[in-house]
């Protein structure tokens, strides 16, 4: 299902696929042992030493309602991954994967537009594997061999990808409510008090439930919210 090309080094393996979408097949899987100008959201770099497992998928689905919720379907994939290792993971809405408090996984995903719209979804995955010192990462982060996990990124990568392509289908067909069981069981915030940012905006308010399109719904001073986008602070 997958066609796999292995790099040492990229810029970014996001900006690879993005360079190269018109020329790539569906199903597309790039992979660099490391990246010179990785990239995570909103343009932070993303710390890419020897260790860590980084790739991107390009996806080139011709229905395209759910693509947010590919990106869960992403997120969960690690997550079920490094817990079927041995990991106490957890899912930090909208796709982040923790450990231990800190960042296990980062996920970025970016469209490839042309002139008549949308051609490609870029899947960007950053896991951490075998890194010692994470010190550099610019937050609090965790790498499955910090956790006291031996692994290595081609078998996460396998692990990974064999996930993923088992909810692929259903997520593209019908979106987040074919896995949003899975997801709550994974999601530990449920009734916590959160924080969402987004951009300059704060939202405050007590995560209720994560909804069957994907959005977390806060019971907030003024009501309920479903929030689509965001980064969810506790
Ligand atoms: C985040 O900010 O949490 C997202 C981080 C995404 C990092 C991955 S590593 C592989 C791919 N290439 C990039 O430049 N970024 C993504």
């Amino acid at each position: 299902m997958w066609n796999i090309l292995r790099f040492d080094e990229l810029d970014s393996t996001n900006a690879y696929a993005k360079r190269n979408s018109s020329l790539l097949a569906d199903h597309t899987v790039i992979v660099a042992q490391t990246q010179t100008a990785g990239r995570g959201r909103l343009d932070r770099k993303w710390l890419s030493q020897k260790g860590g497992l980084y790739f991107s998928l390009l996806l080139k689905p011709s229905k395209t309602d759910f693509l947010p919720n590919l990106t869960q379907l992403m997120a969960l994939s690690v997550c079920q991954t490094a817990q079927n290792l041995g990991a106490n993971a957890w899912l930090k809405w909208p796709n982040d994967v923790l450990a231990d408090g800190k960042k296990l996984c980062g996920i970025l995903s970016q469209a490839v537009t042309g002139k008549d719209g949308f051609e490609a979804l870029v899947l960007g995955c950053g896991v951490n594997v075998r890194q010692e010192d994470l010190n550099a990462a610019g937050q609090p982060a965790v790498s499955l061999h910090t956790l006291g996990i031996e692994t290595n990124e081609e078998r996460v990568l396998q692990t990974l990808l064999e996930t993923f392509s088992a909810g692929y289908a259903n997520v593209l067909q019908r979106g987040f409510e074919t896995i949003r069981p899975d997801y709550l069981a994974r999601f530990p915030y449920l009734g916590k008090e959160v924080r969402v940012k987004n951009g300059a905006e704060e939202v405050r308010g007590t995560a209720e439930t994560i909804s069957p399109e994907g959005k977390l719904k806060l019971h907030t001073p003024r009501g309920f919210m479903e929030i689509s986008i965001g980064d969810m602070m506790v």
